[in-house]
């Protein structure tokens, strides 16, 4: 079958013919079409060999971990889906040792020793071929509704289970703590889809990023009710002046400098999660003391989250119902491009300045 492979070892990335074609192997696997794949910033890694590893024995990685496909086949003891179904698949798999308390609760990601899994990125092949075989345990089903936009499910995901660590983490405030004022750092699609999720909580958002304004990122935000500054406009002083000072900030950038410059706008009893992947050094000169000053006077949370669980894939796919009901078009105008397979590499690595979300189309 076709398929997208990024060989290290050679440093190709190109599209070959002759991938094995997946088989059930246990009844509780479902073969799937896959439909499309998004590309994000860690995929830019991966085609530039600074993330990622192929599956052991194997000189080459499929990429694609943000997936929409459907079904073909299911295995005998396969219940919930059926032959025509769209479904999403998770990301990570457990690591096999009885010691890790999170793989061994059905959340590996938090994994503790490090030897998970993730389809498209650690050890194993992700979906960037046109088909693939899954335990059941592992897919979401998508209705027929979110069909062109349930590709946006995996990187929204990333907010869900942010943003339920902030709501627990926050029942340490002595009161209820309702939706306050957040500031989203970074246009790209996990700010644009995280933007959306504060919205929806009724968080009062801002978003400040880069580029200047007009641009087509603003311009998605500010349509859907969240004004958006550029860093290089106004300052982070500037910034509380104008929307005071944040209860939460989602960064969603993967930039050292940018988010520490930021920061200073974060108030009191205030949360920073942090989302970005970066995978090269970034060596900053900074007043560390300040930085440590401001976090205990101010009782700030640094809060890192990497990839998600069943009820965030979950969650996830209700709140696309959500935003699609109450931003018509909303979703549909981040993803700016579908592309063959054979146009992965320029895709990840080359994104033209208006283009938000790219999206491999294999069916
Ligand atoms: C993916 C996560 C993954 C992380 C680290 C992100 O791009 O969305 O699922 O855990 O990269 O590899």
């Amino acid at each position: 079958m076709k398929a997208v492979a990024v060989f290290p070892g050679k440093r190709q990335v190109r599209v070959i013919d002759d991938a094995p074609e997946p088989r059930l192997q246990s009844p509780t696997q479902v073969k799937v079409r896959t439909h499309e794949v998004g590309v994000c910033g860690t995929d830019k890694d991966i085609v530039q060999f600074a993330y990622g590893a192929p599956p052991l024995g194997s000189d080459y990685l499929i990429p694609g971990h943000e997936c929409l496909g459907q079904v073909v086949e299911v295995g005998s003891a396969v219940r919930g889906l059926k032959k025509g179904d769209w479904v999403v698949p998770r990301v990570r798999r457990p690591c096999p040792h009885a010691v890790c308390p999170a793989c061994r609760h059905g959340h590996p990601d938090f994994c503790i020793t490090g030897d998970y899994t993730e389809r498209g990125i650690k050890e194993a092949h992700g979906f960037a071929s046109q088909f693939f075989v899954e335990d059941v345990a592992y897919l979401h089903r998508a209705s027929d509704e979110l069909r062109g936009v349930a590709v946006l499910t995996e990187p929204l995901t990333i907010a869900e289970k942010g943003l339920r660590e902030v709501d627990r983490i926050q029942e340490r405030l002595p009161w209820k703590m309702e939706a306050g004022r957040a500031v989203v750092l970074g246009a790209g699609p996990v700010g644009q889809l995280g933007t959306l999720a504060l919205l929806r909580r009724g968080y009062a958002t801002s978003v400040y990023s880069h580029s200047r304004k007009p641009n087509p990122k603003a311009e998605a935000n500010e349509a859907a009710g969240a004004p958006y500054y550029s860093t290089q406009d106004i300052t982070p002083q500037e910034l509380v002046r104008r929307v005071g000072p944040a209860d939460l900030f989602y960064e969603a950038t993967g930039s050292a400098s940018a988010t520490l410059k930021a920061l200073e706008a974060l108030g009191d009893n205030g949360i920073l999660v942090l989302t970005g992947v970066p995978a090269r050094p970034e060596p900053l000169s900074m007043d560390g003391a300040a930085l440590l000053k401001q976090l205990v006077l101010r009782n700030q949370v640094v809060l890192g989250t990497v990839n998600a669980a069943d009820a965030d894939f979950e969650v996830a796919l209700e709140d696309l119902a959500r935003f699609r009901a109450r931003w018509p078009g909303g979703l549909e105008r981040l993803i700016t491009g579908r592309h063959p397979p054979e146009d992965y590499f320029e895709v990840a690595t080359d994104k033209k300045g208006g283009a938000i979300k790219n999206i491999i189309s294999f069916s």
